[in-house]
């Protein structure tokens, strides 16, 4: 497997470091925190961890405002900590990924204070800066991805400046040859310290319609939804001179040896495809977040694996997302015993996965009282729904009053069931979701039929979803029941193997009948013999 770029046969764990592990007791996780649990991760089995922005940041969307682009957040720890973690995660064979936050950045950035200053300052391009509309007012009708406009006034310089997200969150202008080249310097500074790779926040944001043409009304809203779906992002995302601005931040990658472009974009599978550039020179990951929006249906999940599987360009690697911060948990979603059902998937298919912290336990639903609200989008468009709290709690490692996570008082609370849903209780217990998360991760670095074979589809019937992995050695059959019924599923003609593994207990170590029952809510892995 070692032909396979490390990205390629390897596994992702993303850390949201505010949650992970506190070290100080301020109740926020911070970089001592992940170090001291390195060790946890090799048990677990990862190769590369992903930590959501750990930048300089006011803290107004919780580090996705970065106010010094290279430098290190206090309150999660210095540079040099920084250095010494990436040194530790080197030695224990894994890959550190950061984020990487280009779309905008604080209003507190010295970069927008001097953009904001005056009309004739050297920055003020840098950022979007429209005058008022003829007739007075916002200069179009963008709405913000948080609600509310996407225009703010500036008194001083009677200019309004463009933000998809907070006020706090000013767009940079990527048309400006000295953003990209100030960007492209950032990607060197972390580069040079050693970073394998970054995950580029909201990477299909970057360019914007020249002529900042309104956006459409979508037909499709539903009232009751957030307001930035009531239009069609047509003008505002998505432009096709993304694609060099993208190009251009891969050759500064490509500089260095062996490193990961990663671009997060929620896009539908033909748009998102664009995002592996011509000729491979986009992102090496565009995201592919089908299964958080897919209906958890065999027959729907069957098909957006081919429709995805078809359209990746030649020479593309897949990948696949199962949970991250802004999106509700797995657990939370289909309850655990199809959260196993779900690890196993995303750890059997094509493509690199990325494990979202807490997950492995199977973190689910959190209720978050109103007065615990963190969330920026919530407090905006609050009853919605649509907080991100509860995807964002503590991690719960033992069953203490601060779940091991902290001594203070955590930033947001801990979930109530954190006595029985620990990392120590669930390690000692056989039959739980960390030990099959585990053994699914050991098994698909053992494989290469698993982590670099090829995949087909068998028969999906009703609730079940079957399908091969392939390689020069090895072969592996997994079928999941996605349903709460026992099924009964055939063998292809032919094939013999062996259960190695089951989402339920006692399900493994036993040969493959010729029909086989699936018991509710479980999943299999057959190693055929050849
Ligand atoms: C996407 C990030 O994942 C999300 O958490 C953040 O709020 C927005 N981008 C804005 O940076
Ligand atoms: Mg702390």
């Amino acid at each position: 497997m070692q032909d396979a770029i490390w990205w390629k046969r390897g596994i992702v764990y993303q850390i949201y470091p505010r949650s992970f592990q506190d070290s100080d007791g301020d109740g926020i996780g911070d970089l001592a925190g992940i170090k001291s649990r390195l060790d946890y991760l090799v048990w677990l089995g990862v190769d590369a961890i992903w930590i959501s922005p750990i930048y300089p940041s006011p803290m107004a969307d919780f580090g996705y405002d970065v106010s010094d682009y290279c430098g290190i957040e206090p309150m999660f720890g210095t540079l040099d900590e920084f250095r010494a973690l990436i040194g530790d995660i080197h030695a224990r064979g894994m890959k550190l990924i950061m984020d990487f936050v280009p779309n905008h950045s604080s209003d507190q950035h010295s970069w927008f204070r001097e953009s904001r200053a005056s009309r004739a300052n050297p920055k003020r391009d840098w950022y979007i800066w429209r005058d008022p509309a003829p007739g007075g007012g916002l200069p179009n009708n963008w709405v913000s991805n948080f609600g509310g406009p996407a225009w703010t006034y500036d008194d001083s310089t009677a200019q309004y400046y463009y933000h998809a997200f907070l006020s706090q969150q000013p767009d940079l202008n990527w048309r400006n040859p000295q953003v990209r080249e100030a960007m492209h310097d950032v990607l060197r500074f972390w580069l040079d310290l050693g970073v394998d790779g970054f995950r580029v926040d909201v990477i299909w944001h970057l360019m914007k319609d020249p002529y900042f043409q309104d956006n459409p009304p979508n037909p499709a809203y539903v009232e009751g939804r957030p307001e930035i779906e009531s239009l069609l992002q047509v003008h505002s995302t998505d432009q096709p001179d993304v694609h060099s601005i993208i190009a251009g931040m891969r050759s500064v990658l490509d500089s260095y040896q062996h490193r990961v472009l990663i671009g997060e974009v929620y896009l539908p599978i033909d748009r998102l495809m664009a995002y592996y550039g011509q000729d491979l020179s986009g992102a090496h990951l565009p995201f592919n977040f089908q299964l958080l929006q897919s209906a958890w249906h065999a027959g729907k999940i069957a098909e957006l694996i081919l429709e995805y599987e078809a359209a990746i360009p030649d020479g593309g690697w897949p990948n696949w997302v199962l949970g991250n911060h802004d999106q509700p948990r797995v657990a939370a979603r289909l309850g655990e015993e199809q959260a196993r059902v779900a690890a196993m998937l995303l750890l059997t298919l094509r493509g690199t996965p990325t494990l979202y912290y807490g997950d492995e336990i199977g973190l689910g639903k959190v209720d978050i009282p109103a007065h615990s609200v963190q969330d920026p989008w919530e407090k905006n468009e609050p009853g919605l729904g649509i907080g991100r709290d509860p995807q964002r709690t503590p991690m719960q490692w033992d069953a203490s009053a601060g779940a091991g996570f902290t001594t203070g008082k955590p930033w947001l609370p801990i979930s109530h069931d954190h006595g029985l849903r620990n990392v120590v209780m669930e390690r000692e217990d056989p039959g739980s979701i960390l030990n099959l998360t585990r053994a699914l991760l050991a098994l698909r670095r053992s494989s290469r039929a698993l982590s670099v074979g090829g995949f087909a589809l068998l028969c999906t019937r009703g609730d079940v979803l079957a399908y091969e992995r392939r390689g020069a050695m090895d072969r592996f059959i997994i079928v999941l029941n996605l349903g709460s019924h026992e099924q009964h599923w055939y063998m292809p003609e032919n094939i013999t193997g062996e259960i190695v593994l089951s989402t339920r207990n006692g399900g493994a170590d036993q040969e493959a009948a010729a029909e086989i029952r699936l018991r509710a809510d479980e999943g299999i892995v057959i190693r055929c013999h050849r």
